[in-house]
Order: C-alpha cells, then sequence, then structure tokens
C-alpha cells in the first residue's frame, strides 16, 4: 500500500510516500481503508520531534510508529479475529490515537473500539475533519464549560479547528461569540459567525477590559492570574492545550484554589453517536481547508505547523469518493 513515511525527525518536506506492507490485523482490530484523513498538531509534533518532551511518546530518537495521522473515514476492509462490532463495507471515523497513528495510508489497523459508524449523508472527507476537533469543543463547552444559553464566550484559537466547532455549539445556546487568532482567518471567522475578532499579534485577549461567562482555549499561553482578568464572578475557563509551561502553572492553580480554571483530558470519540443527528442534518459542520491529496502532506503539515490553515486540513486517499 501507499503510505507517507517518517524515518526521523525534521522538516516536513523530508517526508516520502512509499510502498509499504499492509498493516497486520491484530486481535479485535479491524483493517480499515482509508478515504479521508486529517492533519493534527500529533502529527507535526511527530514529524519535527518538536516540542522535545514529545518524543517521551513518539519515540527518543526517531518516530517509533513511521507512519502519521490519527483521524480517519473509511470503510472496514477485514476483521481480525474476535472482532465483532463491524462487517466489511461499514463506514466508520474516529480519532484513532488511542490506539496508535498510521492513518496517512491507503490501510490502517485499528481497534474496532476506536471508531463510530460514520453520519449518513457525509462525505469521507467532511465525516474525517470531525472527530478530534469535535470532541475537543464539545467537552470543553459543554460538559466541563457548562455553557448556559445566552452566556457570553470568548475562544482563544478560534480560527482552528477545535475553535470553528466550538463557535457552533456556543451559537447554538444563542451565546456571543468572540474569537481570537491572526491573519487571513480573522475574515473566515467573522464569515463564520464570531460577534467579534481580535488579532493576538495586535492584542492581548486578557487586557481588553472585557469579560465573559465561559473562555475556551486551544492554545493556552498566559498564565491563571492574567486568565482571570477576562473571566466574570462566575466566569470559567477551559484550555484543551498550549504551552506546557503554562498548562502545568495552571495546573498548580487549580490545585491552590482557581477551581473555575480547567485542563481539558479529551476522551476520544465519546460522544460522536449522540452528536451524529446534529452532523448529518447539517446543524454540526467541519470547516474544511482542502481536501488535499495524500502525496502533498508534506506542504499541508507545514502549512498546519505555520498557521496558515483555516478549519481542518483534509487529505483525500486515492480512491475516495
Ligand atoms: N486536551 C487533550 O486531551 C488534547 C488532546 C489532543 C490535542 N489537544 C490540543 O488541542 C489543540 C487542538 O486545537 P486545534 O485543532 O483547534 O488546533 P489548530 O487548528 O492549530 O488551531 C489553533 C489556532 O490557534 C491559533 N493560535 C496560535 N497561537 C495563538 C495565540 N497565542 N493566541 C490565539 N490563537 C493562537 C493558531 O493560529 P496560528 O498558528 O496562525 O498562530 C490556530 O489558528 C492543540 O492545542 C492540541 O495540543 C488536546
Amino acid at each position: 500500500m501507499k503510505a507517507i513515511v517518517c524515518e526521523r525527525y525534521g522538516a516536513p518536506e523530508q517526508l516520502q510516500l512509499r510502498d509499504v506492507p499492509v498493516p497486520a490485523l491484530r486481535e479485535r482490530q479491524v483493517l480499515v481503508r482509508v478515504r479521508a484523513t486529517t492533519v493534527n498538531d500529533y502529527d507535526w509534533s511527530m514529524v519535527t520531534g518538536r516540542p522535545h518532551i514529545y518524543k517521551l511518546f513518539f519515540g527518543l530518537f526517531r518516530p517509533r510508529r513511521p507512519i502519521p495521522g490519527m483521524e480517519l473515514a473509511g470503510t472496514v476492509e477485514a476483521l481480525g479475529t474476535n472482532a465483532t462490532r463491524w462487517r466489511v463495507g461499514d463506514g466508520v471515523y474516529g480519532d484513532v490515537s488511542n490506539g496508535g497513528l498510521g492513518t496517512f495510508a491507503e490501510f490502517v489497523a485499528v481497534p474496532e473500539s476506536e471508531l463510530r459508524r460514520m453520519p449518513a449523508g457525509l462525505s469521507f472527507a467532511q465525516a474525517a475533519a470531525i472527530p478530534h476537533a469535535l470532541e475537543l469543543a464539545y467537552q470543553a463547552v459543554v460538559e466541563i464549560g457548562a455553557l448556559k444559553d445566552g452566556e457570553r464566550v470568548l475562544i482563544n484559537g478560534g480560527g482552528g479547528g477545535v475553535g470553528t466547532f466550538a463557535l457552533q455549539l456556543a451559537k447554538r445556546q444563542g451565546c456571543t461569540v468572540w474569537g481570537v487568532d491572526t491573519g487571513e482567518k480573522l475574515k473566515a471567522m467573522t464569515a463564520m459567525g464570531f460577534d467579534r475578532v481580535i488579532d493576538y499579534k495586535q492584542q492581548d485577549f486578557t487586557q481588553l477590559g472585557e469579560r465573559f461567562d465561559l473562555v475556551v482555549d486551544a492554545k493556552t499561553k498566559r498564565s491563571a492570574g492574567e486568565l482571570a482578568r477576562a473571566l466574570t464572578l462566575t466566569g470559567r475557563y477551559v484550555t484543551v492545550g498550549g504551552d506546557p509551561g503554562q498548562l502545568i502553572a495552571l495546573l498548580f492553580a487549580r490545585w491552590f484554589g482557581r477551581r473555575n480554571m480547567r485542563i481539558l483530558a479529551l476522551k476520544s470519540n465519546k460522544n460522536l453517536d449522540e452528536l451524529a443527528p446534529l452532523l448529518s442534518s447539517g446543524a454540526l459542520k467541519a470547516v474544511i481547508d482542502g481536501p488535499y491529496t495524500l502525496h502533498e502532506a508534506p506542504r499541508l503539515i507545514r502549512r498546519f505547523g505555520e498557521g496558515l490553515h483555516t478549519g481542518k486540513v483534509v487529505l483525500e486517499v486515492a480512491g475516495a469518493e
């Protein structure tokens, strides 16, 4: 099969599209024919080895698993022993990061429990863009953020995958939503429905004198003290990721009394089945950058790393309709 292979840490341009063996199936795994996949933070870190701390996870000297990609939509091609949840030909999608990487390929072997049935009416490209970003957004806005109707919300990193879903979830509850990001994305964010957009290179949202009931952060860069300035008395702050040092400091701040500051630990694919009707009806929709083709992966990982994308960067794999 064809796959994007990363043999050492470095620039995305060193990635190669190669012929490699189709992965062997283990117990309770299924082989998925990948029709579409996406670029995520994990791919940038796995390919570049940055931040260095991630090498503890991906491999100290080189990536242990050489094929990037953690999100897919496709069809079940074969079943491993004792795999009973799916039938050959089923349309499936999911965030498969708990079962290993490897979706930048024509086939990937994943635990059957990491997959969900594709919502009716979606293309593979639309479906692939959903699992990771929607779950992060839903768990941040609804489950941990406990958003109430009509509240004031700020989404930091609003132009990325998580931000664009977080906006839609907040708008469904009649909220006023401000978004922080930069560059060309700001125009796209206004078109998507943000009530106000802020360029983080020009302004610091914690210094605006504005207070929000919920701040959802895709890129934590500030201290708990600074972030508290942007919250109402009952305001909540939920981060999904960011600067490792600031995240550790936030953990300490929470232990020392800032109970309204939370770091989300993602539960992959948890709510996808429940949200499927909203996805099928178009009430919730992934904002897609692309779709592109698999062999463009090196350029698109670079594009992602430089923050030039809006929403989710989607790669179609040969044979996708
Ligand atoms: N909590 C968990 O369990 C878990 C699991 C997996 C992933 N994650 C995290 O979830 C996040 C994924 O978010 P995503 O998919 O939405 O990423 P994304 O598509 O890269 O979006 C992030 C956006 O934030 C912007 N940004 C960068 N620095 C910023 C700053 N200082 N202020 C405001 N905006 C800034 C980026 O723009 P530019 O790049 O142009 O600056 C980009 O548009 C990542 O932080 C990842 O590490 C968390």
